[in-house]
């Protein structure tokens, strides 16, 4: 039960993570996309039905996957099982704040938690400290958590590629993606100002 609930709500997360880091990504290309794209992403996910069912997601995942972890963590043995928990692990630590932050800054601090809400964090010493190895680990152990759940189910050889190849392929693909997404967040901030609302997210 708590493994098939885990499941449903982990795709659940899975669809909104993808357009999310996508969103992100596109930050490369500019602030003004990354916020245009947000902007229209919020049609789909800010909606009072979707948000409602995502948080829920967010909430139950979290509460499947720690008594997952306390359950399965004595029988991981194998590099990938000991991945799967630790990076859900992490991933639960990282979900409690991210959300609660997200939410904080638009309800408490009446911010519009845009790419700015992100990239204050990211860009501002000495909360980078914290910020930049807290987001890269996120996206890394998202990856690290699928590439361990493929690496477990995955039955074929892909192209002659070995499930555990393609596990490992899984998980550089999200550290290149990492890098891409920190390039973009990190690449245009010399020439823009912060807003000044969003100084109280780094004490200034
Ligand atoms: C981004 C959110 C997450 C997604 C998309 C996700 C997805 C999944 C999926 C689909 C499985 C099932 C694998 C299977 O059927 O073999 C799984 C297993 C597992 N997840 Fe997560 N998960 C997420 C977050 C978490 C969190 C926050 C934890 C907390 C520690 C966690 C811990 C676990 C553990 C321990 C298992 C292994 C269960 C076992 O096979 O014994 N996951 N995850
Ligand atoms: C560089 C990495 C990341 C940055 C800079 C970032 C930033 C943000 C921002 C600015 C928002 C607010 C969105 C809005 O107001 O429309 C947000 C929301 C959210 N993020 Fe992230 N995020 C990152 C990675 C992740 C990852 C890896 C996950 C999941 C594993 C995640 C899960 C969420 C969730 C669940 C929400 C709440 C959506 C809502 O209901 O408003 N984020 N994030």
């Amino acid at each position: 039960m708590t493994k098939k609930l885990h499941y449903f709500s982990g795709l659940t997360i899975t669809v909104f993570v993808a357009l999310h880091l996508f969103n992100h990504l596109v930050s490369i290309w500019g602030v003004e996309r990354h916020i245009e794209l947000m902007t229209s992403l919020r049609l789909f996910y800010r909606n009072g039905f979707v948000e409602t069912m995502l948080l829920a997601a967010v909430v139950i995942q979290i509460l499947s996957g720690l008594k997952l972890f306390f359950a399965s963590r004595k029988n991981a043995v194998s590099g990938f099982d000991k991945l799967h928990i630790w990076s859900g692990l992490y991933l639960a630590f990282f979900l409690v704040i991210h959300v609660s932050a997200v939410l904080i800054g638009r309800f408490v601090l009446h911010l519009d938690t845009n790419f700015y809400f992100g990239a204050a964090g990211i860009n501002s010493f000495p909360v980078n400290l914290f910020f930049i190895p807290y987001y890269a680990l996120a996206i890394v152990s998202f990856f690290g958590h699928i590439a361990a759940i493929h690496a477990k189910n995955m039955k074929k050889k892909v192209l002659n590629v070995s499930p555990e190849r393609q596990a490992y392929v899984i998980l550089i693909a999200g550290m290149v993606l990492t890098v891409c997404v920190f390039y973009g967040v990190t690449n245009h901030f010399n020439g823009i100002v912060l807003p000044k609302e969003y100084n109280i997210l780094v004490g200034r």
